[in-house]
């Protein structure tokens, strides 16, 4: 059978975009900012993310390409009947995993998009709005129902195809989203009060260059490339021969950035506007943004409604581009290694994911009692995958084309077979990231977690 390949530059850096810009980035970078110091951990991250992340995007990019294959048949690939197939599985099952819980946040995305359609928060008294998001969570069959429905949708484009499906959709959504979130910040810096939230994001504090904050900005830059979990390696794989990996893999990273900090500014602003503190966790999307959105509606309801609608479109859109990611992944495996029909390996994914995402989804209520290590099923599952498996395929993953790759072979993949230019000391650095200090910040992430 023929592999499908993405058709276009254009179509390879929007597909990766997708797959990176997530939940990660609208959900969690912000927070995440908010809780470790503002500026100080953008800087931070944008160091990261160009230094130790993307030279790790490099190595699964160098994986994918040149065995054209699905995870575990890469490593079968490169590196036949030895235990580096141990890796190629873990790159499998770990996405399986996170598509999972990742989708239940998604339905929640959708459910938000309708409530804002329906003008909920504008309905809604200000102090009440943000019980909402307690109630509904905890509920049994709203969340399920959003849920399945969210990743009928992301297993429903994927069965389309690479070029039908993803490719398609990320050409289309993708710029859509970087739209979306342009407005939004426009709109949200130039409210009352939202100087300070600017200034929060801009100007550094150096007493708030921390060691958590280092290794909070890696792990999150790793987080939202989505490295250590086989996207990378599988779409890839995508790749024509004739793609130079060093632009896509800096067109990628580059986005996800500017992405992260664009929704920095959308959302930051409109939270020191309001006067809520800015590191308010999780909840920071679901109970912060809403109430603003109520306050809205009192003395421009129009406003209020369009800002909410736009938002939770931009929330649900991001989600979707990364989970179409995350189940190719396993749709891709079950393809090529054990021979289903694309339409049959999305119902399988579709089957596992909603099974283990429903006890996800309950776990916020009626099987509040279904924990391990004494955290809540979905609590266990997001700690689990982000700070051990993703960490743990990460770092793999880059010591294989450090340690296990030949150079030349490395460098034949950056220069397409020696018919790309490429600058030896620029190599030299990518190598010696790869090979060095990118394994090494990725055992420091992994050990802090212990700590
Ligand atoms: N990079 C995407 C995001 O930032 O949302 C996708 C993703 C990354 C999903 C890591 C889940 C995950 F654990």
């Amino acid at each position: 059978m023929e592999r499908e390949h993405f058709g276009s530059r254009f179509a390879v850096i929007m597909a990766f975009a997708g797959s990176a810009i997530g939940l990660g980035n609208i959900w969690r970078f912000p927070y995440m900012a908010g809780e470790y110091g503002g500026a100080a951990f953008i800087l931070i991250y944008v160091a990261a993310s160009l230094f130790l992340s993307l030279p790790i995007f490099f190595a699964e990019l160098v994986i994918g390409r040149r065995s054209r294959a699905n995870c575990f048949g890469a490593m079968k690939n490169l590196a036949p009947g030895s235990h580096w197939n141990g890796l190629g599985l873990l790159c499998v099952v770990t996405p399986m995993i996170i598509v999972s819980y990742y989708s239940v946040v998604g339905g929640w995305s959708l459910d938000y998009l309708v409530r804002s359609c329906t003008f909920e928060f504008m309905r809604t008294p200000t102090d009440e709005v943000s019980g909402i998001f307690d109630s509904f969570i905890t509920s049994s069959w709203s969340p399920l129902l959003f849920f399945g429905v969210y990743i009928a949708l992301t297993c429903g484009i994927v069965a389309f195809g690479v070029k039908k499906g993803i490719e398609k959709f990320s050409k289309y959504s993708i710029p859509v989203l970087f739209v979306l979130i342009i407005v939004i910040a426009i709109y949200s810096v130039t409210l009352d009060g939202a100087a300070a939230g600017v200034s929060y994001l801009i100007k550094p504090d150096p007493a708030k260059i921390t060691p958590a904050t280092c290794v909070n900005a890696l792990g999150q830059s790793f987080y939202s490339l989505s490295l250590g979990m086989g996207i990378v390696i599988t779409y890839s794989s995508y790749v024509s021969k004739q793609e130079n990996l060093l632009v896509s893999g800096l067109g990628t990273a580059v986005s996800d950035l500017i992405f992260a900090v664009l929704a920095g500014f959308a959302i930051m602003p409109a939270v020191f506007a309001a006067g809520i503190e800015p590191g308010s966790g999780p909840g920071l999307i679901f109970k912060t943004l809403p109430y603003i959105f109520s306050a809205m509606g009192e003395s421009m309801p129009v406003v209020g409604a369009a800002v909410s609608i736009l938002f939770f479109l931009a929330i649900f859109i991001s989600a979707l581009s990364s989970s179409i990611a995350l189940v190719e992944v396993g749709v891709a495996y079950l393809i090529e290694e054990k021979g289903f029909r694309r339409k049959n390996a999305c119902i399988a994914v579709f089957c596992f994911s909603f099974v283990l995402g429903a006890l996800c989804s309950l776990s916020f209520g009626p099987l509040s009692g279904l924990t391990i290590t004494g955290e809540p099923l979905f609590d266990f599952l997001d700690k689990f995958s982000s700070n051990i498996l993703l960490t743990a395929g990460g770092f793999f993953c880059v010591t294989f084309v450090g340690w296990k790759m030949s150079r030349d072979d490395v460098r034949d993949e950056f220069t397409n077979g020696g018919s790309l230019r490429l600058n030896d000391r620029l190599f030299g650095v990518i190598y010696f990231l790869i090979k060095y200090v990118a394994p090494i910040a990725v055992a420091v992430i992994f050990i802090s977690n212990f700590i």
